[in-house]
């Protein structure tokens, strides 16, 4: 994994990503008491704006907490990062704590000052190996808490996961419970059976992904019929592709699934319609506005 780029934002002033402090007494750091956003950029302008700033509202909200900036003001502050950083293509990491506390409190301060820091970090092209071969993947119970549509910063189960899953030799752990199909440690899951893809429903047990909200947009515009539900680990198992999205890579092909082939044992048709929708949808908002007009 590349360092991070070297220009910061914290708590109001640019910065050195190297001189960036917080306190220890941060209920970030304390509790995680915290929530996170992930946008990828592209040419320089961020992508997916609208939907993960929606979802950073949403998160903080859900914690009793508001966001500390306006939407115009994440929109500025953001393109000033990816300008500092040299724009391109990177990936923006958006955090926002509940701040620093006088000694370590359980209950909520409503007069604390949130802590908010951004970085920016470098995104790699997708290997070609991915293309050609796609990734592997192992399954896991779910043991993470019961609200995992917030995008809290509390990864401990997902970071355990995805370890699980390196040591297997394999990018990402999914997770399922009570025999249904949730979600990657760090990304969204969907199957494909004869010809449909299949998404399971939202509820307080999956994040809402941007990408997959994306991928199931794009779908449906290409004739890719797409069907919303639950999935059992039976469908799963018996999939004839399995996707995993995410706004750091976009969708990607799980081809191996503990260890037994997906389907055919190679990147899918429905894989290889979605990645190049993607792609056009990417190049075809180059350059336009990050927030509507008004
Ligand atoms: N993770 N589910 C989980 C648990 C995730 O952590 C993520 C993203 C997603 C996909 O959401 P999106 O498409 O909006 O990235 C689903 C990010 C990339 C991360 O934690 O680094």
């Amino acid at each position: 994994m590349a360092a991070p780029l070297p220009i910061a934002w914290l708590n109001g002033a640019f910065l050195p990503l190297a001189e960036a402090r917080i306190s220890p007494l941060d209920r970030g750091f304390l509790f995680a008491d915290a929530v996170y956003e992930v946008l990828p950029v592209y040419a320089g302008r961020p992508f997916l704006f609208v939907e993960h700033i929606a979802r950073l509202e949403r998160s903080l909200g859900e914690i009793r907490m508001r966001s500390p900036l306006t939407r115009p003001a994440w929109a500025a502050l953001l393109i000033e990062l990816v300008e500092r950083n040299g724009g391109g293509d990177m990936y923006l990491y958006v955090h926002v704590t509940r701040g620093a506390e006088e000694g370590r409190n359980h209950a909520l301060n409503p007069a604390l000052a949130p802590t908010v820091f951004l970085m920016a970090c470098p995104l790699a092209p997708l290997d070609e190996s991915v293309r050609l071969t796609g990734v592997g993947a192992i399954t896991l119970p779910d043991e993470r808490w019961g609200r995992c549509d917030i995008k809290s910063t509390s990864l401990l189960a997902n970071v355990l996961a995805k370890s699980r899953a390196a040591d297997a030799g394999e990018t990402e752990a999914i997770l399922l419970a009570n025999g249904k199909l949730r979600e990657g440690s760090s990304s969204s899951t969907m199957v494909v059976k004869d010809s449909v893809l299949h998404a399971p429903p939202y509820g307080p047990e999956i994040l809402p992904g941007t990408t997959r909200e994306l991928a199931l947009k794009l779908a449906a515009e290409a004739g890719i019929a797409v069907c919303v539900g639950p999935i059992t680990e039976e469908q799963l198992r018996t999939a004839d592709e399995i996707l995993l999205s995410f706004a750091t890579r976009g969708v990607l092909p799980v081809t191996r699934l503990d260890g037994a082939a997906v389907g055919a044992g190679r990147p899918g048709p429905v894989w290889s319609r979605l990645a190049a929708a993607f792609e056009a949808h990417r190049q075809a908002l180059a350059g336009t506005p990050l927030l509507p007009a008004g």
